[in-house]
């Protein structure tokens, strides 16, 4: 299937699934693939890393932002995908620990941080034909993207396919950790002020519990043709 050059964008709560999605869809129509949610980490990353965070979760947030304005997070590409990096250090693997996921709602809640990556994610979107994902990449990032999707799915199936990637990456997670960080955050992410975690009303829903990932791209070309149709 052929598709013109148009922006997928992809929202919905954590450990739904959409990455992996968002990858397959650029593997099979020759898209561009960004993860929103890698910037939002980098930068948690950074604030754990150089200490402008405490045990309460207090963020040092004029130091963040002086940072901030001189980090250099961007991603490297390859043919096995993308990597993000602060300077010369490849973050990928950090980025991905519970222990920035612990962190990563309160900082993304951040008017400042999300006025950062907002700038730098509309840049990417200037040569359309991308699929991104994150929390506000429909209502906020890209509002004119030609298809919306908001993923959702139980949260005990949620919880346990981070759990499996958490294990599969060599760590030894607790399972109620996994549960409890994924129930706050979809709690932080829905509820702060600022692009907040909702569904765009010409979003639609894919609630994958009980679907593979192959039939997820089957119900996104189905969705593309009619869509498709209605725009020719
Ligand atoms: O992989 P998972 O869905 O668990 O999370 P992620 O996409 O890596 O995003 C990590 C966190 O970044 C989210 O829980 C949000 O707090 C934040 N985020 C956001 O606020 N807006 C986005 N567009 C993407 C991520």
């Amino acid at each position: 299937m052929t598709i013109p050059d148009i922006i997928i964008a992809i929202d919905g709560y954590s450990s739904t699934g959409k990455s992996s999605f968002a990858k397959l869809i650029a593997h099979e129509f020759s898209f561009m693939y960004l993860d929103s949610g890698a910037l939002y980490r980098a930068i948690t990353y950074l604030t754990v890393n150089e200490g402008l965070i405490d045990k309460d979760g207090q963020i040092d947030s004029v130091n963040l932002k002086k940072r901030l304005e001189v980090s250099d997070i961007h991603f490297s590409y390859s043919p096995l995908g993308s990597k993000t990096f602060i300077g010369e250090t490849c973050i990928e693997d950090k980025i991905r620990t519970l222990s920035v996921s612990d962190y990563v709602s309160p900082v993304a809640a951040l008017p400042f941080v999300r006025d950062y990556v907002d700038g730098r994610l509309k840049e990417f979107g200037k040569k359309r034909r991308i699929v991104m994902d994150g929390r506000d990449i429909g209502t906020t990032v890209f509002p004119d993207a030609e298809i919306k999707i908001f993923m959702t799915a139980d949260p005990e199936i949620r919880a346990q396919r981070r759990f499996d990637e958490l294990v599969s990456k060599g760590s030894n997670p607790i399972f109620d950790d996994v549960m409890n960080n994924l129930r706050e955050r979809d709690y932080i992410d829905s509820h702060r002020e600022t692009s907040p975690l909702v569904k765009a009303d010409d979003a639609f829903i894919l609630d994958n519990s009980d679907m593979s990932v192959r039939e997820e791209l089957f119900w996104l070309k189905g969705l593309i043709q009619g869509k498709l149709d209605i725009l020719q």
